[in-house]
């Protein structure tokens, strides 16, 4: 403990002064809601941007992003962790250059790591800060452990819902138990697959109404992805729809959101090192 608590704070200081990077939970209350395609093509429009986007597939129980992407990783975090791969040995690169950190293959819950597993695990990202502008943590739905540990680490979280009330009700759930966990988390909302811009619209300002009456922290509107068969259509060719279809609703709502994203500043740029030693330190409580 007192091992790694020296570390820390000497990966803290070696990486004093980097510009920072913006770590970024997407996540939702109810599943299916459109989290892993929003992730992998949003990274695709920022990397179109120039912006060096990482995605870390934090969904421990079923990974996806590679089969979304048909990709076929070798190794992924738990060789991290077990120290038999670096970071960058993990690593794969997906359409337009995008990086993906493939998940652990199930079992193994980053709540159960020994003191030498969450050194291997801080070091590895710690050692990959220089080639990175945005991380985005594709989480499992739900409130586990595992995925609000995420969004404390990470500091910010867009939160998915789709249409459906009970995706509204979960999406709801999900931030009031984070608002316990947390108070310096920032929240949006993000409303996916909207039969139109107006039912959209009405959807964010009735979120946005019940929790400005009923808790206390804030949240913004990040705005919406229209549903679009282009989206299905790209599940089924596993590729990305921002590059298959570039004009469709969907990639252009994509390339908004992007747009915002890379626009409004956020005061929670951190280090990779800042990142990995937050979830340890939550995870060791
Ligand atoms: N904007 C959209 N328009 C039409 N279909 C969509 C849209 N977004 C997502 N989908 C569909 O919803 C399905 C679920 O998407 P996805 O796997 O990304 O959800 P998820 O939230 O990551 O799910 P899980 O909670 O299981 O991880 C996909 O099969 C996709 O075709
Ligand atoms: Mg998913």
């Amino acid at each position: 403990m007192n091992d790694q608590a020296s570390q820390l704070r000497h990966l803290a200081t070696r990486k004093r002064g980097r510009k920072g990077i913006r770590i970024i939970a997407v996540s939702s209350g109810k599943g299916g809601v459109g989290k892993t395609n929003i992730c992998a093509n949003l990274a695709v429009a920022l990397t179109q941007m120039n912006k060096k986007t990482v995605i870390v597939d934090a969904d421990m129980g079923l990974a996806n992003i590679d089969v979304l992407l048909r990709l076929h990783p070798k190794f992924n975090l738990e060789h991290l962790i077990n120290g038999e791969k670096s970071i960058k040995e993990i690593i794969i690169e997906g359409p337009a250059g995008i990086k993906i950190v493939p998940s652990a293959s199930g079992n193994q819950s980053l709540t159960e790591l020994d003191s030498e597993q969450r050194s291997k695990f801080i070091q590895g990202f710690a050692e990959f800060e220089d080639n990175v502008d945005f991380l985005l943590i594709d989480t499992a739905a739900g409130i586990s452990k595992n995925v609000t540990d995420f969004i404390v680490a990470a500091g910010e979280v867009i939160v998915v819902a789709t249409p459906e009330p009970t995706s509204f009700t979960d999406a709801y759930a999900l931030i009031k138990t984070m608002e316990h966990i947390s108070k310096k988390v920032k929240f949006s909302l993000l409303v996916n697959m909207a039969e139109s811009v107006e039912q959209a619209q009405q959807i964010e300002e009735k979120f946005i109404l019940v929790t400005e009456r009923f808790l206390t922290v804030k949240v913004e509107k990040l705005g919406f992805i229209l549903k679009d068969p282009a989206v299905t259509n790209a599940v089924r060719k596993q590729v990305s729809f921002v590059l298959n279809n570039t004009k469709c609703k969907a990639s252009t709502c994509i390339k908004v959101l992007a747009n915002k994203l890379c626009n409004y500043c956020s005061s929670n740029n951190k280090t990779l090192a800042d990142f990995a030693g937050q979830i340890m330190e939550i995870t060791q409580e």
